[in-house]
């Protein structure tokens, strides 16, 4: 059995994108381990910019960073689920990205993670453009890349305000899904 982590980067609960972490969960549950977090779900300060990390691969704070990276290191499959907010990810997200910087393997000595990992992303948005999901997509394998997790795959969707939209894309997202297991 493989272990899943679905993270919900946004900070609301019952939102479009926690729909659709529910929809992605559901179709890894019979056959993975699945375990879908909100980022809302931790309580952790913002990176300092101390550079602490780059001589001691560790924070100076000790916070739910923590218990999020412990996700990461039990998950063989991460797939990030996030909005656009003001065409990125939320700040909640981008925050735990930069507290990410002890695994960061721009410099040594780094914390690292178990390899094997893939990495995947969902991006959407309310607009119609599709450019702002590549850069969403891009922010998240970007953090993929350097905590040496492999983007295996990303899809972006446009025109989601609030979680009924979500419906429309129940397909692709099924879809998408089916193509993860296939590499599982
Ligand atoms: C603070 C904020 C900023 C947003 N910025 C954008 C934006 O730049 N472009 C866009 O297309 N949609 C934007 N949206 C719309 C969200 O991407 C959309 O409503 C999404 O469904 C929100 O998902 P959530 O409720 O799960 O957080 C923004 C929404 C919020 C709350």
């Amino acid at each position: 059995m493989k272990n899943v982590l679905v993270i919900n980067c946004s900070p609301v609960r019952n939102g479009a994108t926690a729909k659709i972490v529910k929809l992605v969960s559901e179709q890894f549950s019979s056959n993975s381990i699945v375990k879908a977090v909100c980022i809302d779900d931790y309580t952790f300060g913002f990176c300092k910019g101390c550079r602490s990390c780059h001589t001691t691969a560790r924070c100076v704070q000790s916070d739910d960073v923590d218990l999020l990276m412990r996700e990461f290191e039990r998950a063989d499959v991460i797939v990030c689920v996030s909005p656009s907010y003001w065409a990125d990810v939320p700040g909640q997200f981008k925050a735990f990205i930069d507290r990410c910087t002890p695994w960061c393997n721009t410099h040594e000595p780094h914390a690292s993670l178990k390899p094997g990992k893939k990495g995947y992303a969902i991006a959407f948005r309310t607009g119609s453009g599709r450019k702002e999901c590549d850069r969403i997509i891009e922010s998240i394998e970007h953090f993929y890349g350097h905590l040496m997790i492999e983007c295996a795959g990303h899809i972006g969707f446009t025109g989601i305000e609030f979680r009924d939209a979500v419906e429309k894309h129940r397909k692709e997202i099924e879809e998408f899904c089916r193509e993860i297991q296939a590499e599982l």
